[in-house]
């Protein structure tokens, strides 16, 4: 093995972890990744001699490639995602726990020789604009190209980050490898990974990542879900602080007045289309600072600040367009990957609703020939375009504040056919926190698995909390009694997808969600009617601004609907829900329960007098 002397860093902690990650793995040679563009060019060029990626047309799409993984490896993988905490209890049952000591020698074993014949990457990155005081650092360290030409796109990565983490910066490990090791004369292939093991571990007490096996998307950019969430949960509930899978947004009004809204929303839910919409109604405007992680933190003020940590987008491309989401689509125009779409023949990239009219002939994400009305999907349903943030046309001029942006509000919401209406307010913090911790969602291609079961997901956070969700419920009614309430983001539990008798969806979406954000903005600021329910506080009629939207008086008395019925069924799935944190569920949760349970039987005995 031949390790590139380093003098990028004075960090013993940091150059010891190297040395001996190398003497497991064994790779050909070892690279610190200095973040400069002439080594995302590398990277490029790496790929595409290697056959794992297509150069884009430059006049198309200038600086972009192509890449299209192996079939068996196209998603997040939760059934092998585990939380290795030194006691089981600390993971709580919607994880899968291993047992910290055991994993580690599991895991040594498969990275023992992992990387032979490949380069092993070290890459410091910072989640979060370097030097902000909500940031974090990180060092992942990978033997796949495409992971290091990502980690450009989606994080600050390089020598300024080992900079700023000095000689005795603290920063969360991760060690990630595709399990692919090239001995012998056999030749790489494409996409190199590992059929027979995956693993993405866990190791919340000494903040280490240990990922093998995969190389596709949050399994293999460790700065995302395993760091921003799964470690940072851990961290923010010991520090004080929230650490949620939230978009995040500003809504400026007519009057110019603006507010931060942040959003928590399964994956494949709409968050990316949310954070950078174009709003329907004159006059508003949204920006984006971020559109899938929040980290936030108290400011001196007292208020929420919240930082975007990550630098890109990794977005679901199926269903955009530049009708559903013309900005992403504009900021992912260049400099980007796209990762399992179709590829057109002049060198372009397609996937399902890109455009009303698919072209004539397309090479689908499984290498085939594909034409329109063969039956088959040209990209998969978790095809994902990665593209810089700092491209988008409405991104944010605070995205990159290192002080945050503040939340006046939160969003909370699945993907629910029925019975949640479309926007409902929560009645005090701890009554949102009992909505974010029942919110469902009909699931989606974003984890390998069945899509279309209904889950629950509380906050969106199912898959990325690092810890028992029970005493994560507790750290957000912890949270809310550290607050001034005043200071303190008003919660809304929201549905675009609730479906007509006719199985249609109700509400149009997209850009007029702003009618949405609009009534959330005037409750923030007092302007707007709300009308108390057994549920929450809804709308007043009129409230909600319909304005040049043509939809039915009885879609909308539909989609506002409360359906006492649907409720007083679902409290059986919600206390089964509960019922699995044991202990650990807070009392406040539970008094919640019981009083939703109590208002929504004299709605229905009110009813049927
Ligand atoms: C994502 C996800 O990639 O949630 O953001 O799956
Ligand atoms: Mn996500």
């Amino acid at each position: 093995m031949h390790a590139k002397a380093n003098s990028m860093t004075a960090n013993a902690k940091l150059q010891a972890w190297v040395q001996d990650t190398a003497a497991m793995c064994r790779p050909e040679q070892v690279v610190w990744c200095d973040g400069s563009p002439a080594e995302y060019q590398a990277m490029l060029r790496h790929m595409i001699l290697a056959g794992t990626a297509i150069r884009l047309d430059p006049n198309k799409r200038p600086n972009s490639i192509f890449v299209r993984s192996d079939p068996a490896d196209v998603a997040r993988v939760e059934e092998f995602t585990f939380i290795c905490s030194r006691s089981s209890d600390d993971a709580g049952p919607t994880n899968n726990w291993r047992d910290p000591d055991e994993t580690r020698n599991l895991l040594t074993g498969l990275f023992a020789g992992s990387m032979q014949g490949r380069t092993m990457y070290v890459i410091p990155y910072s989640m979060g604009p370097i030097g902000s005081p909500i940031a974090k650092i990180g060092v992942e360290i990978t033997d796949s190209p495409y992971v290091v030409a990502s980690m450009h796109i989606m994080a600050r990565v390089g020598t300024r980050v080992l900079e700023a983490l000095g000689r005795d910066g603290e920063f969360t490990r991760g060690l990630h490898s595709v399990g692919a090791p090239l001995v012998g004369n056999v030749p790489d292939t494409p996409w190199p990974c590992n059929s027979a093991s995956k693993y993405i571990c866990h190791f919340p007490e000494p903040r280490e990542i240990w990922s093998f096996g995969s190389g596709y998307g949050g399994n293999a950019l460790l700065g995302k879900k395993c760091h921003a969430l799964r470690i940072a949960s851990v961290q923010a509930r010991e520090e004080g602080w929230l650490a949620e899978h939230m978009l995040i947004l500003g809504l400026t009004n007519p009057e110019g007045r603006k507010i931060f809204i942040g959003a928590a929303f399964p994956s494949a839910c709409g968050k990316t289309n949310l954070a950078m919409m174009n709003p329907t109604l004159p006059g508003w405007k949204v920006e984006v600072v971020g559109d899938d992680i929040a980290w936030m933190k108290f400011g001196a003020d007292g208020r929420l600040y919240a930082i975007n940590p990550e630098a890109g987008f990794f977005g679901v491309a199926p269903g955009t367009s530049m009708k559903s989401n013309p900005n992403a689509m504009l900021t992912a125009r260049e400099n980007s990957i796209f990762t399992n779409c179709a590829i057109t023949p002049d060198g372009d990239v397609w996937w399902e609703e890109m455009t009303d009219t698919p072209p004539a002939e397309l090479t689908d994400w499984l290498r085939r020939p594909w034409t329109p009305g063969n039956g088959r999907k040209a990209a998969h349903p978790n095809a994902r375009f990665t593209a810089p943030a700092r491209q988008c046309p409405v991104i944010s001029p605070d995205w990159e504040n290192p002080a945050g942006v503040p939340i006046s509000a939160m969003l909370v919401g699945g993907r629910r056919a029925s019975v949640v209406p479309l926007v409902n307010e929560a009645l005090s913090w701890q009554h949102g926190t009992f909505l974010g911790s029942i919110m469902s969602s009909e699931t989606t291609a974003a984890a390998a698995g069945a899509v279309g079961a209904l889950r629950l997901d509380p906050f969106a956070m199912l898959p990325f909390c690092g810890y028992h969700m029970g005493d994560y419920f507790a750290h957000w009614l912890e949270i809310g009694r550290a607050a001034d309430p005043a200071k303190l983001p008003k919660i809304f539990q929201v549905n675009w997808f609730r479906k007509g008798k006719d199985g249609k969806f109700l509400w149009p979406g997209y850009g007029d969600n702003s009618r949405v954000l609009k009534w959330v903005f005037e409750r923030v600021t007092g302007l707007s009617q709300a009308i108390d329910t057994p549920i929450g506080r809804l709308p007043a009629p009129g409230a909600l601004d319909v304005s040049g939207l043509s939809i039915g008086d009885e879609a909308l008395a539909d989609l506002l609907r409360v359906d006492v019925d649907g409720w007083l069924a679902e409290l059986p799935l919600m206390k089964k829900h509960y019922a699995r944190f044991g202990s650990k569920l807070p009392r406040g949760l539970e008094e919640e329960l019981k009083s939703l349970e109590q208002r929504l039987q004299s709605a229905a005995v009110g009813a049927r007098r």
